[in-house]
C-alpha cells in the first residue's frame, strides 16, 4: 500500500457546519479511500469552553480561541472556514497571505465587493480554494447536471428553483448573526446562493435579474432590547441567463412546516427534469422521445453505480442523505488536490455573490439589474 498524503486541517468555527465538516473528513476515507487524506488537527472558536467541548466531541486534539492563531500554526495545511458569511473574506485573506489552502462554506461573502476581494487574495497567492456548494455532490443533482450537459433535454429554455424553510417563522427567535445583513447576509445570499450556484453550473452565467423581498417579522429581541431585522424573510426573483434561458427563484425562511425544502426544475426543448430535496435519491424525468403511452414524468432512482457521485455508497435501494453531499465534497477535494483542480472554487463563489448583489440591488431600486453592473463597478475590475 502506497503512503498517503496527509493534509492537516484547521476548522474555523464549531457550530453546525464546523461539526458537519469534521464528520465528513472522518467519513470520506471510509466511503471513497484516496491517496490524499484530510485530518482535522485544530478547531477555533471565540468561546473557550464551547470550542473545547466541540473539538473533544469531534475528536480534534487542539483548539484555539482566535482564528488568526489557527492560521499561523505550522501544522495547518488547509484552513476550513465554517463561520458566518460576514467573517469569510477576512479569514480567507489571512489564510491566503499565510500560503494555506482554503475551503470555505457558502456564501463566499455577504456582498460582491468582499467576495471579489477574497477571490483576488487567493488568486494572488496561488493557493487552492474551494467553496462549499455541497448540493452539487448529491447523486441526483449531479445526474441532473449531466443530463443538461449531454443535450438530451434539448436546448434549455426554463429553470425554476425554490427553497422554503421555517427558520424565521417564530417571532420569539432572538436576534443573532443571521438577522444582521453584514454578518449573515440576506436570505437571497443564504439560501439563494445554493440555488444560483446549481443554476449557473447547469445553465451557465446569469445575465440579469429582477427581484422583490419582504421582511414579515421586522424586529427581534436582542438581550432585552428590540433590534431591527436587517434581512429579508422571503424573496422572489426573475432570472435571465446569458444563454437566453429564463427562470424564477423563490427563497423563504418564513414558510411554516417547510424544513429546508428545495426544488429545481429544468425544461428544455425536448425534456424536463425535476429534483425535490425531500426525495433526494430521485429525479422526475420526461422526454419527447419517450413512448407517448408513458406521457408524463417518471421517477428515476439515482443510486445506480453508473450514476455520478455514487461511488462507495450503499447498495442500490438504501439511499443517501444530506451527509453524502458533504462526504462526497471532501472525497472530491481529496481526489483533485494533486492536480490543483478544486471545484467549485472562489470564482464560482464570487459569480454567485454578484448575482445575489444584483438581486438585492433590484429589490432596493425596483428595477431589472444586470450582473455586469455589479461586477464592473467593483474596484480591481
Ligand atoms: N452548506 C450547507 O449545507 C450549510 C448549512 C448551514 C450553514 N452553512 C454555512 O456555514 C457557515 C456557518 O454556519 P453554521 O450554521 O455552522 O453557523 P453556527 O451559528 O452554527 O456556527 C457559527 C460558528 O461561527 C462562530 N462565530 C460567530 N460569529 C463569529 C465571528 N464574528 N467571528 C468568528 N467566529 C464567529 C460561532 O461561534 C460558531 O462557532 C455559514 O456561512 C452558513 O451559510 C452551510
Amino acid at each position: 500500500m502506497g503512503a498517503k498524503k496527509e493534509l492537516r486541517v484547521g476548522i474555523v468555527g464549531y457550530g453546525m457546519m464546523g461539526r458537519a465538516h469534521a464528520y465528513a473528513y472522518r467519513a470520506a476515507p471510509l466511503i471513497r479511500p484516496s491517496s490524499v487524506v484530510f485530518t482535522p488537527v485544530v478547531m477555533s472558536g471565540r468561546n473557550a469552553e464551547a470550542v473545547a467541548k466541540a473539538s473533544e466531541d469531534c475528536g480534534i486534539e487542539t483548539w484555539v480561541t482566535d482564528w488568526r492563531q489557527l492560521i499561523e500554526r505550522s501544522d495547518v495545511d488547509v484552513v476550513d472556514v465554517c463561520t458566518p458569511p460576514g467573517t469569510h473574506s477576512a479569514i480567507i485573506e489571512a489564510a491566503a497571505l499565510a500560503g494555506k489552502d482554503v475551503f470555505c462554506e457558502k456564501p463566499l461573502a455577504t456582498n460582491y465587493v468582499d467576495a471579489r476581494s477574497a477571490l483576488d487574495a487567493v488568486l494572488a497567492s496561488g493557493i487552492r480554494h474551494a467553496i462549499g456548494f455541497n448540493y452539487r455532490r448529491l447523486p441526483a443533482v449531479s445526474l441532473m447536471a449531466e443530463m443538461v450537459a449531454s443535450g438530451e433535454l434539448g436546448e434549455i429554455h426554463l429553470w425554476r428553483g425554490t427553497w422554503l424553510s421555517d427558520e424565521f417563522v417564530d417571532p420569539d427567535i432572538t436576534f443573532d448573526w443571521r438577522f444582521d445583513s453584514m454578518m449573515g447576509g440576506s436570505t437571497i445570499c443564504d439560501l439563494g446562493s445554493h440555488l444560483i450556484d446549481m443554476a449557473a453550473w447547469m445553465l451557465g452565467p446569469v445575465n440579469e435579474v429582477s427581484a422583490m423581498s419582504s421582511t414579515f417579522v421586522r424586529t427581534r429581541d436582542d438581550a432585552g432590547r428590540s433590534r431591527n431585522v436587517e434581512v429579508d424573510d422571503a424573496s422572489s426573483a426573475l432570472v435571465r441567463f446569458s444563454s437566453g434561458a429564463q427562470g424564477t427563484m423563490e427563497v423563504a425562511r418564513a414558510a411554516p412546516r417547510r424544513p429546508c425544502d428545495f426544488t429545481i426544475e429544468v425544461n428544455g426543448s425536448k425534456g424536463t427534469v425535476m429534483f425535490a430535496y425531500a426525495q433526494l435519491n430521485e429525479l422526475w424525468v420526461g422526454n419527447t422521445d419517450d413512448d407517448v403511452r408513458l406521457y408524463g414524468l417518471r421517477r428515476v432512482r439515482t443510486e445506480h453505480p453508473s450514476q455520478p457521485e455514487t461511488t462507495g455508497w450503499w447498495p442500490i435501494g438504501q439511499g443517501v442523505g444530506y451527509d453524502a453531499s458533504l462526504i462526497n465534497q471532501v472525497a472530491d477535494l481529496a481526489a483533485t488536490w494533486e492536480q490543483r483542480a478544486w471545484s467549485p472554487d472562489f470564482s464560482d463563489g464570487a459569480n454567485v455573490a454578484a448575482v445575489c448583489s444584483a438581486m438585492e440591488r433590484s429589490v432596493f431600486d425596483r428595477r431589472w439589474v444586470s450582473v455586469d453592473e455589479i461586477v464592473h463597478e467593483t474596484p480591481g475590475q
